[in-house]
């Protein structure tokens, strides 16, 4: 197991700040970044891969900055871009090899492991296609794949789902529950139920900065106060809707069923319903100033 430790850690784009400030320390089990678009979250990633230099702060992994550690830290890494770059013409089991090269694994090794990627990745069938005949999903697991390729104690995937359809997200979540408790998991998304059953820690950004960290229960349990349900007339819902965050409404004949997160108690009869992390994502996005 491995540590990461990052702190006061920001970086800024021609004196735009995309992140500020980051303190926090990662150790085993799946990470789970949520955040919209901008949020900082690949920004945040290409600084843990050493691919990007922070503008403040610093990134130890086991007491020692990563730029420091060099190939030793690479060895330690995979990584799945978000805008992940192949070769069309490429089979998935040539473009596999061609990683494993970049790598620096050793041949035979690396036949074995790309046997087993396939296999774990559902590909096997289709090794000698041609990259450019996949689907999004399809090549989205060739990502995971070559990510897989060194078997990383440190796996950062950057919007690993995007793009896959339901059953490819299932089989997504559990590539990674079948993956070893012992490696270091960071994957980010915007989407709430990728990560909700799979992050044993989740972080909302926004703004570059972390608002939140902790097990889903703890980040639920944090908002619980803050959501609320009321069965109102349509003329009171419409009000309410340019009022407060509404999480769900719901037509029941003449009435409609709210779900609003608010700081005071939306209207008389709102009671609290069990929350959920998204209600807790709306919360950390629309409500919470760092
Ligand atoms: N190379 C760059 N040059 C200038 N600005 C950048 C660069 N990379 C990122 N930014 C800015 O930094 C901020 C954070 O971007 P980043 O890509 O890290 O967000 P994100 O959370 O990954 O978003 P998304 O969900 O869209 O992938 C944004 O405002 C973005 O415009
Ligand atoms: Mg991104």
């Amino acid at each position: 197991m491995h540590e990461l430790r990052i702190s006061g850690l920001g970086k800024g784009f021609k004196g735009k700040t995309a992140i500020c400030e980051i303190d926090t320390v990662l150790r085993s089990g799946v990470y789970g970044l949520l955040g919209e678009n901008g949020a900082g979250k690949t920004t945040l990633m290409r600084m843990l891969c050493g691919l990007l230099e922070p503008s403040r702060g610093q990134i130890l992994c086991d007491g020692t900055e990563i730029s420091r550690l060099g190939g030793q830290y690479r060895r330690l890494l995979g990584y799945l871009p978000q805008n992940f770059g192949y070769y069309p013409d490429y089979t998935a089991r040539r473009f596999l090899r061609y990683m494993a090269a970049l790598k620096a694994l050793p041949m035979d090794y690396a036949e074995r492991r790309i046997t087993e990627l396939l296999e774990l990745v559902h590909l096997s069938e289709e090794e000698n296609k041609k990259l450019k005949t996949f689907s999004g999903g399809m090549i989205k697991r060739i990502g995971i794949a070559q990510a897989l390729l060194n078997d990383p104690e440190i796996l950062i995937l950057d919007e690993p789902t995007s793009g896959l359809d339901p059953n490819e997200r299932v089989r997504f979540r559990n590539i990674i529950s079948s993956l070893s408790k012992q490696k270091t998991i960071i994957l980010s998304t915007h989407i709430v139920s990728d990560i909700e059953y799979i992050a044993d820690e989740i972080m909302m950004m926004k703004q570059g900065h972390i608002t939140a960290e902790g097990t889903v229960e703890e980040i639920v349990a944090s908002v619980g106060k803050y959501v609320w349900q009321c069965l109102v007339t349509a003329g009171e819902a419409e009000s309410m809707r340019g009022k407060y965050v509404i999480a769900n409404l719901k037509n029941q004949q003449e009435n409609v069923l709210l779900r609003v997160i608010s700081t005071e108690k939306p209207c008389a009869q709102a009671v609290h319903p069990e929350a959920s992390l998204e209600d807790a994502y709306l919360y950390y996005l629309n409500m919470c100033d760092e």
